[in-house]
């Protein structure tokens, strides 16, 4: 999809007025570009020594941490990070979701400034997806208190519930509850130890029954932005310091089962068997294929297969597996998704197996407000950082709240573009350049977003 197509044309800025706390903050940027335009606000270290502290949470001997949305694990650091938006005067409160949402006042009667991230991991995954962002956010909080500065928005710094979704198989679950998208269909539904996500949201303190509570009002946000990792190669590669992410992919993702006949792996002749696995495999080489057949930055992923009964001497009755299909245009997804269920048919007949899928996640393609995008993009140069403009082929939780309000995303470089692996990192250098573009953007938004 071209995304100039689908850029709004209106400005979301209106342009006069400003108030005298928002000139001190502006001064005090004035004076870091003044001075070779490279000073920071932002205290790196103190940034740095927080985002250590949470990686201890989940922590794994490999490097990198398990921490699950709808964990203990996750718990516990949520408890860490709550402490954190305490100890920055945030006035802090959970919403039937389990978001997170921490308050700063604002000096007038304005749409909230949100941003924010998840603290929530991929099963053995990095330590920097989505702490950044979030600790990013408190970050900024602390510079502005430190520099007593005050905006006109009020600001709250938000922790979404569950962005990752291996558990429950729901991506962006939190945000996309938060946007009106899901709801208490998503209520019922099990994980492997037979718990509920209603009964995870019991754990976390909150009423299930009042879950459609979390959803945001439209016109409440003035904009949401989110401080993220690149988690691929470009940045690094072309040794760009920030990404200005244009548009964010969208996800569908189906549960698949295979059904065969489970029997004796000795005595069932090679041309008798119903073997799920065998139709499985050959399913999953039909997803890489077709996704492979047009141009474009597509992708489409199996991401594990379950065997049962699962023993060396049993002929597999029964597979599990998911698919999942990205693109930025939602068309493609669909087109990819015909392709590959006719590709599914022919290899049941051929394996003499059932395969049937059922849709577990639908998240839509999601474009940045041209506005806010400019902001970034000046918010990065004002600090001497070289931008470049690119799409986000992972999602994001802002996406999902990009459907209410204007949305803008900021990317750092991941190094050797790994993420959701122990070897996720990014140059503590390339995170304090990213909170500092993050507080450049959230002062310039408040100064030119509703002004009269
Ligand atoms: C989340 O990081 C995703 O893109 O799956
Ligand atoms: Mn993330
Ligand atoms: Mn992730």
């Amino acid at each position: 999809m071209n995304m100039s197509q689908c850029l709004r044309p209106r400005s979301i800025f209106s342009n006069t007025s400003r108030t005298i706390a928002v000139w001190v903050g502006l001064a005090a940027l004035t004076a870091a570009a003044a001075s070779g335009g490279q000073s920071r606000h932002i205290n790196a270290q103190r940034l740095q020594g927080n985002l250590e502290k949470l990686s201890e949470f989940g922590r794994n001997p490999e490097g990198g941490v398990t921490r699950l949305g709808f964990s203990q694990t996750e718990m516990d650091a949520r408890t860490y990070v709550m402490d954190l938006m305490k100890e920055a005067g945030l006035q802090v409160r959970v919403d039937a979701a389990g978001n997170i949402f921490g308050r700063r006042a604002g000096t007038a009667q304005l749409p909230t400034l949100l941003f924010g991230s998840h603290i929530d991991s991929v099963p053995h995954g990095g330590s920097f997806d989505g702490s950044v962002g979030t600790l990013g956010a408190i970050e900024v909080i602390r510079t502005l208190n430190d520099g007593r500065v005050t905006t006109r928005h009020p600001l709250e710094v938000v922790v979404w519930t569950n962005e990752e979704g291996p558990h429950f198989g729901i991506s962006a679950l939190g945000s996309g509850v938060a946007a009106g998208v899901l709801g208490p269909e998503i209520l019922d539904r099990k994980d492997e130890e037979g718990l509920t996500l209603a009964d995870w949201l019991r754990r976390y303190g909150q009423d299930p029954a009042h879950l459609t509570d979390a959803r945001i009002a439209r016109g409440t946000l003035a904009a949401i932005l989110e401080l993220h990792i690149e988690q691929g190669p470009q940045l690094y590669e072309t040794k760009v310091q920030i990404g200005v992410v244009q548009g964010i992919v969208g996800l569908k993702r189906w549960k698949c089962i295979a059904t065969g006949f489970a029997n004796h792996a000795g005595t069932t002749p090679m041309n008798r068997r119903k073997d799920a696995l065998a139709a499985a495999a050959k399913d999953l080489l039909a997803v890489r294929d077709v996704v492979r057949e047009e141009p474009g930055r597509q992708v489409g992923t199996v991401g594990y297969m379950k065997a049962e009964p699962g023993a060396p001497n049993v002929i597999p009755g029964r597979v599990e597996f998911p698919v999942e299909l990205r693109d930025l245009d939602a068309a493609t997804i669909e087109r990819m998704w015909q392709h590959i269920q006719q590709r599914f048919a022919q290899t049941d007949k051929e394996e003499g197996v059932e395969t049937r899928c059922a849709v577990i996640n639908d998240i839509a393609p999601a474009l940045s407000d041209p506005s806010v995008q400019s902001v970034i993009r000046e918010a990065a140069r004002s600090t001497g950082l070289s931008t470049a403009d690119m799409p986000s082929g992972a999602v994001h939780d802002a996406g999902e709240i990009s459907r209410l309000a204007p949305m803008g995303m900021i990317f750092v470089p991941s190094r050797d573009g790994i993420s959701h692996a122990p070897q996720e990192f990014s140059a503590w250098d390339d995170v304090a350049n990213g909170t500092e573009v993050l507080y450049r953007s959230i002062l310039k938004l408040d100064k030119q977003m509703n002004a009269r």
